[in-house]
């Protein structure tokens, strides 16, 4: 058992369960929570310490429950709130703890207080809650700025005011339909810290913090005419108007007061597209939140240079303010680990791949993403898994066009295919109807046909399969504290990676010859079969030294 102290997240292990897609209780093609409660028992199993929820709120569904219309209620789809309250229960029950999201940036346009500000007249209270302004030009048909929607096109859209006549405009960083709050307004302020209490309450163990860099505004809204960074990309620069402004941090300075005031260790989570490692750090200092997604650590590229530069950075900013590091391979924004790794290095695509797009080359895909799943679950401190990973799910890259819902794949004009990739019903068993995602035949992505060999029933107790692979590095981890360990670096030749946990020797071989293993070291597991004993190219071996 992991331990359960207050300080449980500095090394924990943490899995995302995206609730559309983990499991379907009811068949009708969308996933709940009661089919998330009934297979807790497998997350147990695979030795996870921790889950995160995406939302599961109430919502239109535009943004796949980012655009959430009632913060302390659970959407019909997903179920009720006794049955989140009986999930919670039951996490706890299997000693993991459990995360849910916050979407504190944007509401859905169908939130109470969009609706009361559409009706409202400009200037007005209801209005002050959110970001509208008029527009440029003679009759205010202009835009107020030049700022870019994340998905793509113009961030402001103009409204019709109640009178009929055209109106004011209104910020949405993302979908139309996800209109920006003003977090200089008390209100907002103050309903966020009431709806972080609701949940507390009923006894989540913290927050996934959506969109934690976009909060605050810089004040005069000034022009920025490059696109706005987009999910999975990290910009380089000065930080433009609408992200990373120093003004969020102390919105998450008074929520960790909050925190603190609950007792077993409730925890902030930073979903903070921003670099460098050091302007990041400045979430987690000690007073703020408790980790950030390390998104620099999923954008490396595959050789040994950059993975070592972005561990050390990351390391040391971290370091450098006391808090616990995190690592990321894959999550419900970005193309499944498995695919970005089985394009040439340096070739990465990260924006959704379609069915005209070159195509990953699966089996070495699949190679290098358990190799570096090895490395990423020896390195100290917490780490973070996508459902399906342990699976050794690809991204479907080949999803029909008409299929398609990810807002970027509208909003872009049809450019950039998106996210729905890596968002497809897991499969748990290989002869069931939806591979077992549910009782019929109906998901709300279709699954490609070859998931069938994915399936948790044919992995297993198959020694060698991705399932008992994730599952051996898991129990290993706990036995040899490998999260709570300091690195050391171990000299090899150019292309191999090593470092010492204690009495754990990690290698990775990312040269095109096999590397030799220390004298006298003895496997403790293999991301793939040694080659006469040595190290294929490619593969992560951990050995006790
Ligand atoms: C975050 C979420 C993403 C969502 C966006 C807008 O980046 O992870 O899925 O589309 O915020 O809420």
């Amino acid at each position: 058992m992991p331990p359960l102290d207050d300080a449980w997240w500095r090394d924990a292990v943490i899995y995302q369960v995206y609730p559309r897609s983990f499991a379907d209780s009811d068949g009708d093609g969308m996933g709940d929570l009661p089919g998330i409660t009934s297979h807790l028992g497998d997350l147990r199993e695979l030795g996870v310490d921790a889950v995160w929820l995406s939302p599961f709120y109430p919502s239109p569904q535009n943004d796949a429950g980012y655009d959430v219309s009632d913060y302390r209620a659970v959407d019909p789809r997903f179920g009720t709130l006794a049955d989140a309250d009986e999930l919670i229960a039951g996490a706890h029950a299997q000693g993991m703890k459990f995360i849910v999201d916050l979407v504190p940036n944007h509401t859905s346009d169908e939130h109470a207080w969009f609706q009361e500000a559409l009706g409202a007249a400009p200037g007005s209270a209801a209005r002050n809650r959110y970001i509208f302004r008029d527009g440029k030009g003679e009759h205010g048909d202009e835009p107020p700025n030049s700022w870019q929607s994340v998905f793509g096109g113009s961030a402001w859209e103009r409204v019709t005011e109640p009178d009929g006549t055209p109106g004011q405009w209104y910020l949405h960083l993302f979908d139309v339909t996800q209109p920006d709050l003003d977090w200089g307004n008390s209100d907002v302020r103050a309903e966020f810290v009431s709806v972080l209490k609701f949940w507390l309450d009923r006894g989540v163990d913290g927050f996934r913090v959506d969109v934690a860099h976009g909060l605050v505004k810089e004040q005069n809204l000034t022009d920025w005419t490059q696109a706005g960074p987009v999910l999975g990309g990290l910009d380089v620069g000065p930080p433009p108007p609408m992200w990373d402004q120093d003004g969020v941090h102390e919105i998450y300075q008074q929520w960790r007061s909050v925190l603190d005031t609950y007792p077993g260790g409730r925890i902030l989570v930073a979903e903070a597209w921003v670099q460098p490692a050091e302007r990041l750090a400045r979430y987690v200092r000690p007073d703020e939140m408790h980790q950030a997604f390390n998104f620099a650590y999923l954008d490396a590229s595959w050789s040994a240079d950059p993975q070592r530069k972005v561990i050390d950075e990351s390391l040391a900013a971290n370091d450098a303010v006391g808090a616990t590091t995190t690592w990321v391979l894959s999550n419900h924004d970005v193309v499944r680990h498995t695919s970005r790794l089985g394009y040439p290095v340096g070739e990465a695509r990260m924006h959704g791949i379609g069915i005209d797009d070159p195509q990953p080359d699966t089996a070495l895909g699949l190679r290098r993403a358990r190799a570096a799943t090895l490395q990423m679950l020896a390195l100290p401190g917490s780490a973070y898994l996508y459902q399906g990973e342990e699976l050794g799910l690809p991204e479907h890259t080949r999803i029909p066009d008409e299929f398609r819902q990810d807002p970027a794949w509208f909003r872009s004009g049809h450019t950039e295919r998106g996210r729905d990739g890596c968002r497809v019903p897991i499969p748990w068993e290989a002869d069931a109807p939806s591979y077992g995602f549910g009782p019929s035949d109906s998901s709300w992505l279709p699954q490609p046909p070859e998931w069938a060999e994915y399936a948790l029933d044919r992995q297993r107790g198959v020694p060698g399969s991705t399932y008992e692979m994730y599952r051996a590095a898991l129990r290993l981890r706990h036995e040899h504290r490998l999260g709570a360990n300091a690195l050391t670096w171990v000299d090899t030749p150019a292309d191999v990676l090593a470092f010492r946990s204690d009495d754990v020797l990690v290698l990775t071989n990312f040269g095109s010859a096999p590397a030799e293993l220390p004298l006298g070291a003895r496997v403790l597991l293999s991301s793939a079969p040694l080659d006469d004993g040595r190290i294929p190219t490619d593969v992560t071996v951990w050995a006790a030294v």
